[in-house]
């Protein structure tokens, strides 16, 4: 856990540093916003902890600017509700009331971090990929993660990581599908100040920052041929040049890559190149769907049922016996993140001792789709029928738009799941849905449905 403590440090934050310390983060401070901002662009971080007499606005829309993700917590005096409010306001995910409670920072430390320690598995074909997961794990090779959308494979990979030798570095994840074609290659290798507009200062990139730890390149099938040479020279020569860098800069990480494709066919087609799937490839872990992990199914209703009992103050309610044969028959398209955002929807609606199958729902609020009782060529040939019966008349980009903001909609505005769904890279996904935004046409937020008026 790297922290970033920003302000002049009084003696509460000094102490509020100690305990981060103790706790076993590496703490590092700035005095102002821009030496605050300065560092991370130098060094990156995991977690900013900012004076709130300062300018937290500012602060937060910059590191939105550059594509820093790391979250930001105000701290201040624990009377002054206006500033916890204010700073909440302004972006900060976390207001700290100093004089500082070691209990409170070890919590925020902790839910930085929680991400990276729920990982729950119990069916054997799950065993098979966790042993040869931690079998690799120590070793310094490149590893390979596939699986369909929501398996867990960036899951799965801060796993490798903590099993790693590289357990107490830096582990840093870059989303090659959601970071725009031309900004990633600056994303991934940094720029000098000046190397194109809107480069302010030096900012180092993900290489750099995960220096001497992992860096997992995740969706990796959707990085342009170009930067896929540079990605290649970097891995072979462990060197990497900044965009408008005059010298090659050393680094040590080690590689994680991820894929919802099967990049074999992606070297066939010609869209990935041949040599750089072998250098990634050098050992390869399928994650199976979850419908086939049955195990696993009945296990994690139960991890998220506890969780989201826990993060909402709610009473921790068992799944009931019918709830529970409900959710191991269903197909679980979305996989795992389909089955934690069903649990969460029913550890909210639940009343009494257990959760029973009333609960249990789609986003809309319906029972899950009971498997239909005609046999295959029934159902198939209703299916088709319901499907164009709506469709006459209609033009194939209306109905496109329809599909896509439906789609967007069921996965709960996931951009990566729906493109998955609707077979179609993330790019193409998100150009179309630049031309709804553009034509004044409400999309799905991440994490949201459109709102009910958008469907008239
Ligand atoms: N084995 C697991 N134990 C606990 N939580 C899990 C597990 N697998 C997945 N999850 C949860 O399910 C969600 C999806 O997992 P993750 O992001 O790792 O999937 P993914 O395969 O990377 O999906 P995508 O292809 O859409 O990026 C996350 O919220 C994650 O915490
Ligand atoms: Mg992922």
């Amino acid at each position: 856990m790297r922290l970033l403590i920003v302000g002049r440090l009084s003696g509460e934050l000094v102490t509020a540093s100690k305990i981060a310390l103790n706790r076993g983060a590496s703490v590092t401070h700035a005095d102002g916003i821009d030496q605050g901002l300065a560092a991370l662009r130098a060094k990156g971080g995991d977690l900013v902890m900012v004076d709130v007499g300062l300018d937290i606005r500012r602060l937060v829309q910059a590191l939105s600017d550059e594509r820093i993700r790391t979250p930001v917590v105000a701290c201040g005096i624990a009377s002054d509700a206006r500033a916890a409010v204010a700073a909440i306001q302004a972006g900060a995910k976390e207001y700290i009331p100093l004089p500082p409670d070691p209990e409170m920072i070890a919590a925020v430390l902790e839910a930085v971090a929680a991400d990276t320690r729920s990982f729950v598995w119990r069916d054997p074909s799950m065993e098979r990929v966790v042993r040869l997961a931690e079998q690799v794990a120590r070793s310094e090779a490149s590893v390979l993660i596939t699986g369909e959308s929501g398996t867990g494979k960036e899951v799965l990979a801060r796993h490798v990581h903590a099993k790693s030798n590289r357990a107490g570095r830096p582990f840093v994840s870059v989303n090659c599908a959601a970071i725009p074609e031309a900004l990633l290659e600056s994303e991934l290798f940094g720029h000098e100040k000046g190397a194109f507009t809107g480069a302010i200062a030096r900012r180092i990139g993900r290489f750099e920052e995960a220096n001497g730890g992992t860096l997992l390149l995740d969706e990796i099938s959707e990085m342009d041929v170009r930067l896929q040479s540079k990605l290649l020279r970097a891995l072979q020569e462990r060197v990497i040049d900044r965009v408008g860098g005059a010298a090659p800069v050393k680094v040590d990480i080690r590689v994680l890559a991820t894929s919802n494709r099967n990049l074999a066919e992606e070297v066939k087609k010609g869209t990935f190149r041949e040599d750089l799937f072998y250098r990634l490839n050098v050992v390869h872990l399928r994650l199976p769907p979850l419908r086939e992990r049955l195990a696993d199914i009945l296990e994690l209703a139960a991890h998220f049922s506890r969780k989201y009992a826990e993060l909402n103050g709610l009473p921790l309610r068992p799944l009931a016996r019918e709830a529970q044969a409900l959710v191991a028959r269903n197909p679980w398209r979305g996989n795992v993140r389909e089955l934690e955002n069903t649990i969460h929807r029913a550890v909210l609606l639940a009343q009494g001792p257990e959760i029973g199958p009333e609960a249990i729902l789609s986003p809309e609020g319906e029972a899950l789709a009971a498997p239909p009782a005609s046999g295959p060529v029934e159902r198939a040939a209703s299916a088709a029928e319901a499907a164009t019966r709506g469709l006459v008349g209609r033009t194939v980009a209306d109905v496109e738009r329809d599909l896509i903001l439906d789609t967007l909609d069921h996965c709960l505005g996931n951009r990566t799941h729906a493109a998955r769904i609707l077979g179609i890279s993330i790019r193409t996904l998100r150009n179309k849905l630049n031309e709804y935004v553009e034509a004044g046409v409400q999309v799905a937020e991440p994490g949201g449905v459109r709102a009910v008026a958008a469907y008239g």
